[in-house]
C-alpha cells in the first residue's frame, strides 16, 4: 500500500550498534519508508547507546533479566508509547518473549549473519557463525534479514545478500565483510517489509 507518513520503527539491541546506525543514516538521509522514533538497549554501556545519542535518537535502557516479567512489561509499554509499528532486531541476543511477538502482531524483524537456514539457531551467534561457515569450507556467506518468530532465527525470509568466502578468509575477515553486506541490506530489507503491511 502507498503510505504517506514514514513507519515508526523500534531497535532494539546490546551491541557495537553498527546496523543501528545504518538505519538511521538511511532515514536521516530520507531515503527510507521508515523513521527510526526510538533505540531500545539492554545495556547501558553498549555501543548502541552511543549510536542513538549520536544519531539524536530517543534512548531507552531496559537492563535487568530479558527473560523477566518486568522486561517484557517494559519493552511493551515502550513500543505503546512511541506508537511503534515495525520492532527491529539488531545484536539482541535472546528470542523475544512471545507477549511481544503478539503486541506487534508480528511485525518483527532480525538480522542474522549467514545465509539462512543453515548456520541459525540457537549457539550460532557472533563469531561462532563465522568459524561454523569457515569450518564447512562454504564459497559463500552474507546476510539475512528475517522475520521474528518464537524459536531462533527460523521465521519468513525478508532478503538476503551474498558474498563469497575466500580461501585467505579467517572468521574475523568474514565477519567484517558480512558487517558491511548487513549496513546495506538491512535498510532495504526494512523498507521490503513495510512495502508488505495492510
Ligand atoms: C550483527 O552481526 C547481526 O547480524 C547480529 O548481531 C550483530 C550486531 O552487530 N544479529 P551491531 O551491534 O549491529 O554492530
Amino acid at each position: 500500500m502507498l503510505r504517506s507518513t514514514k513507519v515508526r520503527i523500534a531497535i532494539l539491541g546490546s551491541g557495537a550498534g553498527s546496523n543501528a546506525k545504518a538505519l538511521c543514516v538511511a532515514a536521516r538521509e530520507n531515503a527510507t519508508l521508515y523513521t527510526v522514533a526510538l533505540v531500545i538497549s539492554t545495556s547501558a554501556k553498549a555501543g548502541i547507546c552511543e549510536v542513538a545519542r549520536d544519531e539524536g535518537v530517543e534512548l531507552c535502557v531496559i537492563s535487568g533479566d530479558v527473560k523477566g516479567e518486568t522486561f517484557t512489561e517494559q519493552l511493551g509499554s515502550l513500543l505503546q508509547d512511541h506508537r511503534i509499528e515495525v520492532l527491529v532486531l539488531a545484536g539482541f541476543m535472546r528470542l523475544l518473549p512471545p507477549e511481544i511477538l503478539r503486541r506487534m502482531h508480528g511485525n518483527v524483524l532480525n538480522i542474522h549473519p549467514a545465509l539462512l537456514p543453515e548456520f541459525g539457531g540457537k549457539g550460532m551467534y557472533g563469531i561462532h557463525v563465522h568459524e561454523a561457515v569457515i569450518t564447512a569450507h562454504k564459497v559463500e556467506s552474507g546476510a539475512t534479514v528475517h522475520v521474528v518468530s518464537e524459536n531462533y532465527d527460523e521465521g519468513a525470509v525478508v532478503g538476503q545478500m551474498r558474498i563469497p568466502v575466500e580461501a585467505t578468509d579467517s572468521p574475523l575477515t568474514l565477519q567484517e565483510k558480512v558487517k558491511l553486506v548487513e549496513h546495506q541490506l538491512y535498510p532495504a530489507a526494512v523498507d521490503q517489509f513495510i512495502r508488505t503491511l495492510k
